[in-house]
């Protein structure tokens, strides 16, 4: 698929819902996540994110609509027969199969039952793109927590996803690591016009390395747009209660950093009553 086709595909919802354990878990979710751009999906623990992202790859059954569209009759695709690559949270694989056997399953449906020429150097590709030339042969079992999760996320993108999901992809790796792969994500989003959304704790690299930022809160989408728009001083202290200084970095643009937790006072029992 070549840039020019990238700009008009579209993830919308409308009405999106998700119970969970008789629990209403996510509610009312109207989003639009337009193609070639990198969504990040944040939000306090327990606030939705995970579940949302699960409804959005259809692994979780859900109420209203998400609509996949836009998708050029050049690349021969239908809205209905977007690929999907979905990276669940703190996911690993315990299984000898090397880092490049890993890889090369990440295009199964292409495969058939040999692996071509084209597939191989796709996957060394993908190996030389992540810097996993090191322990390309290395069994999943003998990598650390960050090695795998670089090599499932390189995985997923050997699928050449139109939408790329991804819970927090970032969680397991340094902060060069959690940079170089926020690059790599973005130019796949704008390289290809793929749809990208993905669940980030670190409100710095979402603001920096990510597009738009959906701010989920008490099972629904509170803030939606440019990073700069939505994490707000005001609305980062409310939805994460806690206090924040503000400074000015050396692009000139101001940062906030957050310094304590706002703690509630405990509820007590009023035993007198
Ligand atoms: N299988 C389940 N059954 C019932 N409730 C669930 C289930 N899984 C998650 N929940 C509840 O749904 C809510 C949202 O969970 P979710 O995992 O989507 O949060 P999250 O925003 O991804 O949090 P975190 O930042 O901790 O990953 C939580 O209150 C959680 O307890
Ligand atoms: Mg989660």
């Amino acid at each position: 698929m070549s840039v020019s086709d990238a700009g008009n595909r579209a993830l919308k919802t409308r009405g999106l819902g998700v119970q969970r354990g008789g629990k209403t878990i996510i509610a009312g979710v109207d989003l639009t996540l337009s193609g070639g751009l990198v969504t990040a999906v944040v939000g306090p623990n327990g606030a939705g994110k995970s579940t949302l992202l699960a409804a959005l790859a259809g692994a979780l059954p859900c109420a209203g609509e998400i609509v996949l569209e836009g998708v050029s009759t050049a690349s021969g695709k239908s809205p209905a027969t977007w690929r999907v690559g979905y990276m669940p949270q703190a996911q690993t694989l315990r299984t000898r199969l090397t880092v490049l056997e890993v890889l090369l399953l990440g295009r199964r449906e292409q495969l058939g039952w040999r692996v071509s020429d084209m597939d191989l150097a796709m996957a060394r590709e993908m190996v030389a793109h992540f810097r996993l030339e090191a322990i390309s042969d290395q069994p999943m079992t003998r990598l650390s927590g960050g090695q795998q999760q670089m090599v499932l996320l390189a995985q997923r993108l050997m699928r050449e996803p139109d939408l790329l999901i991804l819970d927090e992809p970032t969680s397991a790796l340094d902060l060069h690591h959690q940079l170089a792969v926020l690059d790599r994500i973005r130019a796949y989003a704008r390289r290809t016009g793929a749809v990208v959304v993905a669940a980030i704790h670190d409100l710095g690299l979402a603001t920096r390395n990510c597009d738009r930022v959906a701010l989920v809160h008490g099972g629904t989408v509170r803030s939606f747009g440019e990073p700069e728009e939505v994490l707000t001083r005001e609305m980062v202290g409310d939805v994460y209660r806690v206090e924040l200084d503000t400074y000015r970095n050396s692009l000139g643009r101001s940062v906030n950093i957050p310094v304590s937790a706002v703690l509630e006072p405990v509820q007590t029992e009023n035993k007198s009553a």
